[in-house]
């Protein structure tokens, strides 16, 4: 027997794709803050999430669909926002797009992007996005992006509120990265003037880091479209941010690039779950690599995931095909660890499949 050239899980795509990229884009990518504990922690949390299969159910007819916020998706596995794919790949955000409509999910679409949402609303028409917004020092930045976003026909935005700075992320002036010459971030750019060349810190500079949840209600006061806030940690601001408006609260810590040491988000996914008490839907992203990990988000109460890093290893493989790979391969794994679990829906899980419960 000769061993498969095809990339078939999730980390045969991040080992190819560190092949194909330069240092520093790698490490932009791959990267997280200080010891990089908690981008480690991450992925380790959630293989130690054990789960408990039942058996002698019938399982011959199996859907992965599910309804995020009103969005009838092919699988609770979304794509996160995720700045410079163009970086991955030259065809970039317009390829995730394609990716994402043809697995039947969303893209959340970043501030930080790499090309225009009109440009996405283009090269995917009836994809379902969402435009991932930070609130911008200069308000008529984040405000136009908000309009072309409700343009490109978004249906929600997500605003990221763990990141006022960017974290200590050292990979990044080990390399020397800055934004590539031939890369445009047409957000950064309308805020800053420019793009090519910026280091991190410098981009991160456009972001307004006096945020605070009365402001953030006023955003979303204004907002043409329901808000989702993205970074929560803690049960105590899962019940802030219902209490000042949000239509739904990611878990998150950024992929581990934020602030080091915090729990791995499987850790404290339980705890916001518990705190929101069902008034939103809670989702979760950070070190989802298989379809396993989502049945224990989703047991331990999350509506649905998202993967940054996985689509991105997709796109730098593949492009739009690379990356719809990527998808189609965790709803696969989804599929049949929901169907060895003895449930036909994700909508079936519940704590009782996941130990310690
Ligand atoms: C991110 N993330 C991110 N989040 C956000 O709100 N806006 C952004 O522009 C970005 N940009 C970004 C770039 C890169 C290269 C990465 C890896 C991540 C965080 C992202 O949305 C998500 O929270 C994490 O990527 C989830 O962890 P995994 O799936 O990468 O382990
Ligand atoms: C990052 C940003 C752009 O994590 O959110 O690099």
């Amino acid at each position: 027997m000769s061993a498969s050239p095809e990339p078939i899980n999730v980390t045969d795509y991040e080992r190819l794709a560190s092949e194909l990229l330069a240092d520093g884009p790698a490490g932009y990518f791959n990267g997280g803050a200080g010891d990089e504990n908690t981008l480690r922690a991450n992925a380790e949390a959630w293989s130690r999430v054990t789960l408990r299969p039942r058996v002698c159910v019938d399982v011959g007819d199996m859907s992965t669909a599910v309804t995020v916020l009103g969005e009838q998706l092919s699988m609770p596995i979304l794509v996160a926002p995720t700045a410079l794919q163009r970086m991955a790949h030259d065809d970039g955000e317009p390829a995730m797009a394609k990716a994402a409509q043809a697995a039947g999910t969303l893209m959340v679409c970043s501030t930080l992007a790499s090309s225009s949402l009109a440009e996405i609303a283009a090269a995917a028409p009836g994809g379902r996005r969402w435009l991932q917004l930070y609130l911008c020092r200069d308000r008529s930045v984040s405000n136009a992006l908000v309009d072309q976003a409700v343009e490109a026909g978004a249906t929600a935005i997500v605003v990221t509120v763990d990141a006022p700075y960017a974290g200590l992320r050292e990979r990044d002036p080990r390399s020397g990265f800055v934004v590539p010459d031939h890369i445009d971030m047409p957000g950064v750019t309308a805020a800053l003037g420019r793009s090519a060349g910026l280091t991190v810190e410098e981009f991160f500079s456009m972001v307004d880091p006096t945020l605070t949840w009365a402001k953030l209600e006023a955003f979303i006061a204004s907002a043409p479209l329901p808000v989702l806030v993205k970074g929560i940690q803690c049960g105590e601001d899962a019940r802030l941010a219902c209490d000042h408006g949000v239509s739904g609260i990611i878990v998150s810590n950024h992929g581990g690039r934020q602030l080091d040491n915090v729990a791995p988000t499987a850790d404290v996914l339980g705890e916001v779950v518990e705190a929101v008490s069902g008034r939103v839907e809670v989702l979760v992203d950070g070190g989802i690599r298989r379809g396993s990990d989502v049945c224990g988000a989703l047991a331990l109460g999350a509506s649905a995931v998202l993967v940054g890093r996985p689509a991105l290893w997709g796109l730098t493989v593949g492009g739009a095909a690379g990356a719809e790979r990527v998808l189609e391969i965790l709803r696969r794994e989804l599929e049949i660890t929901l169907a060895l679990l003895g449930v036909t829906s994700p909508t079936q899980l519940t704590r009782a499949h996941v130990a310690g419960a």
